[in-house]
């Protein structure tokens, strides 16, 4: 199977990827694009609870994105942006038009991606999401022994998870479809013991592609379990020039940290997301980015997800956001295998390194 999606070719696209890059190179508060990769919350509901997510504390109202408003969206979107996740914090197969909401994107030439508790995956699910023309879907497991998975994904039964993943492995290898399919757990102090057992279960089966552990980010609110990063010399961040959040009743945020409404910055019912992309709100914090006072901003000042330097960057300008989804995982390993970082302790380091 191709890593390389044909969007990579794209010159147009490409185009895009550079006025984004540019802009953030030299330091300009606008972007000249809509944001490339957009996060598509279809529902904040959710069917489980896990203990490192903040779905189960966020106050915000709970609700299903209206078709119009993802029409909308998709309309203004198509032909600039490369990727969309049709998830947020929610489960997105309790949308009751999920399967119609992927073929809309795919039908205006958008990529798309789905992360899922497994839960809700039927074999009927299983065969409509494998033919919907999906690009990527990710399982999300709490851990491989069924003890530790219930401990961290509550109300997730692991004999119904596993039967689940069981049956669309069948349906996978029997179609020969080739959906782009990760089984992921973030990483946790509860679950490390088993990272190896489940990279090495799981890696048996060939129409998994990635399995991949998933370093634990701070989301806003959430009670505090690694030390968050403080540092003065916090480094510029892409995502505020790369990628939108929007909700399911159509506010935009600047990113998917901002878990609980902190910092709205307009609603696409009202306004268009590039107007959106390009309002003082937004421009305020990319000029707080730009002169280094990252740590200003309430939500930055807590965040530890991982930057990049300017030259990896620059590299993933030239890939469509498709191929870096694929490649990141890859990366990550190396990048883990060979560097210390603080999210992980020694024995992440040592797993990591028995990762295929
Ligand atoms: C927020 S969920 C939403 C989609 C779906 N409900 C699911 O669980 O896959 C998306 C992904 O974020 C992961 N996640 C949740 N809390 C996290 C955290 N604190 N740090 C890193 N990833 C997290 C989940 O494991 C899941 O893979
Ligand atoms: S990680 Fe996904 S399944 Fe778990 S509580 Fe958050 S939204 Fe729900
Ligand atoms: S909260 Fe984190 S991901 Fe969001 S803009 Fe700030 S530094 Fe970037």
């Amino acid at each position: 199977m191709s890593l390389i999606d044909h969007n990579t070719f794209s010159l147009q696209l490409l185009l895009n990827r550079l006025k984004i890059f540019f802009s953030y190179l030299t330091k300009r508060n606008q972007v000249p694009s809509i944001p490339i990769e957009i996060m598509v919350e279809v529902t904040n509901y959710c069917n489980i609870r896990c203990s490192m997510c903040s779905n189960p504390i966020i106050k915000r109202k709970k609700g299903y994105m209206s078709w119009d408003i993802l029409k909308k969206l998709v309309d203004e979107i198509k032909g600039k942006a490369e990727l969309i996740y049709l998830y947020g914090l929610g489960e997105p197969l309790l949308h009751p038009q999920i399967i119609e909401m992927i073929q809309y994107c795919k039908n205006n030439n958008l990529r798309v991606g789905l992360s899922i508790n497994v839960t809700l995956l039927s074999e009927k699910m299983s065969q409509k999401l494998l033919n919907s023309g999906l690009d990527y879907l990710i399982f999300s497991l709490g851990g491989f022994t069924k003890e530790t998975h219930e401990k961290i994904l509550v109300n997730a039964k692991y004999e119904l998870v596993h039967k689940n993943i069981m049956d669309y492995i069948r349906l996978k290898a029997e179609t020969k479809n080739k959906l782009y399919t990760i089984i992921q757990l973030v990483y946790l102090e509860e679950n490390k013991h088993e990272v190896n057992e489940f990279v090495k279960y799981w890696k048996k089966f060939k129409q998994l592609n990635e399995v991949r552990i998933k370093p634990y980010v701070n989301f806003d609110y959430m009670p505090k379990k690694i030390e968050p990063n403080k540092s003065q010399k916090k480094p510029r961040c892409f995502y505020i020039w790369r990628q939108a959040y929007i909700y399911w009743d159509g506010t935009v945020i600047m990113c998917c940290m901002d878990a609980d409404n902190t910092y709205p910055l307009g609603n696409i019912n009202k306004d268009s997301l590039y107007n959106i992309w390009n309002n003082d709100k937004i421009r305020t914090i990319r000029t707080l980015h730009n002169t280094g006072n990252v740590s200003k901003c309430e939500l930055c000042s807590v965040c530890n997800l991982s930057q990049f330097s300017r030259i990896i960057v620059f590299g993933i300008s030239l890939f469509d956001s498709l191929t870096v989804k694929k490649v990141l995982p890859k990366v990550e390993k190396i990048y883990f295998k060979f560097f210390r970082n603080k999210m992980f302790d020694k024995s992440f380091k040592k797993n990591i390194m028995k990762i295929r």
